[in-house]
């Protein structure tokens, strides 16, 4: 066998030993919350399309007349002629939601952490990241050369030690978190970061992936409790709530154009497809337009979380946490036998020894079915 084969199945064997290995399976998504796969029609909640916009008419109508007006892609870079007119109208609604002076979109959340990151911190900066930060702002931070120094999840007193200790030998700072986190479903703490970033000239950038459409009234994790908090850099997806891709950032005006002249992965990656940008606008509206829609999958949560005596949910994301890897495949097959579908999470995804199911709750999830499947999480998985 060729060494770089050998190399490969060497790596494979390992994660095979360890239940770590992953595969794709084929999911036929049919609607917003039923899937196929392996022949089985499963209920599904394991997807992040929290209020099913990804099969909305109104967003897929969208998507087709931009690709019949603009085309199937955008052919180059936003930088060169990749910028169709949609980018702008999608800009200026992304700034209106997170109140900043502009938006600027990447190709994908993950392209947008890891150049919004290195933009802003140079070899001589510090980034400070709660320590379940999602993987691409670790890479970002990583990317950028900095030192990153991590604090203890959600511990705003941890993060106050670290830039007491660290903060006076670099020139900049910034403090980087979920604000909602994408396997634990809590919110960050972020009024109380954006307090630590003012007395320690900080800047503070928040990742709305989780958070976008479905908590603050559906306007994210800038607002809780009715109230805003002027993040100033916040950046999200189009993937999840919203139904369609890519990713951004909103800021002020000079940031974004900053930004937009120097983060190597807008300006060396080919733009969105214009179907994208179509759909993300039109979710957007039916997200703004539609409050009382918006509020459905953290209910739905919050009644999962009820019935099977969790923690109540904070967002969609409602962990269940088995610890093994082994027992956490076994109970996922479980609830695939019972006709759901919740898929396994393991290392390195989250810590050794915090396997789960990580399940994520949607608009149109019925409530009978939360309710069974809430029995069969409390009776037979977490009580056996
Ligand atoms: C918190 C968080 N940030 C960023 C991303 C990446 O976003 P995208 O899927 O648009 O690349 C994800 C999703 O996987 C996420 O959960």
């Amino acid at each position: 066998m060729q060494s770089l084969d050998a190399f490969a199945q060497d790596k494979l064997d390992e994660l095979e030993r360890r239940h770590l290995r992953r595969a794709l399976a084929d999911t036929m998504r049919e609607d917003g919350i039923w899937v196929e796969r392996d022949g089985r029609r499963l209920l599904s909640f394991s997807c992040n399309d929290y209020l099913n916009l990804t099969q909305h008419p109104a967003v897929k109508q969208a998507a087709i007349a931009a690709i019949e007006t603009y085309g199937a892609g955008a052919g180059a870079s936003r930088l060169v002629t990749g910028n169709h007119p949609l980018f702008a109208q999608l800009e200026a609604r992304l700034a209106r939601i997170n109140q900043t002076d502009g938006a600027v979109v990447f190709g994908s959340g993950y392209l947008a952490n890891a150049g919004i990151i290195p933009v802003l911190i140079g070899r001589d900066g510090l980034v400070l990241a709660d320590e379940l930060s999602h993987a691409c702002l670790f890479a970002g931070a990583q990317l950028s050369k900095g030192v990153l120094v991590t604090f203890r999840h959600n511990d705003v007193g941890h993060a106050r030690e670290l830039l007491y200790q660290h903060r006076a030998a670099h020139e900049r700072a910034l403090i980087v978190t979920d604000g909602v986190f994408s396997m634990d479903g809590d919110l960050a703490p972020l009024a109380d970061l954006l307090a630590l970033a003012a007395e320690y000239d900080v800047w503070l950038m928040s990742d709305d992936a989780h958070g976008l459409g479905v908590v603050g009234g559906g306007r994210g994790s800038s607002y809780v409790d009715n109230a805003y908090i002027p993040v100033p850099l916040q950046m999200g997806t189009l993937s999840k709530a919203v139904g369609a891709y890519g990713g951004y950032l909103c800021a002020s005006a000079p940031v974004i154009e900053l930004i937009r002249n120097r983060a190597r992965t807008l300006i060396y990656s080919t733009g969105l497809p214009p179907s994208c940008v179509a759909a993300s606008i039109a979710a957007l509206d039916l997200i703004e337009r539609e409050p009382g829609y918006a509020a459905l999958p953290l209910q739905k949560a919050k009644a999962f979380t009820r019935a099977a005596g969790l923690p109540e949910a904070q967002s969609p994301i409602v962990p269940v946490v088995i610890g093994e890897e082994q027992a956490t495949l076994a109970a996922s097959r479980l609830l695939a036998d019972e006709g759901f579908l919740a898929a396994p999470i393991r290392p390195p995804t989250v810590a050794a020894g915090s396997a789960r199911l990580r399940l994520t709750f949607t608009a149109q999830h019925p409530d009978d079915a939360i309710a069974r499947l809430a029995t069969i999480v409390r009776d037979r998985i977490l009580r056996p």
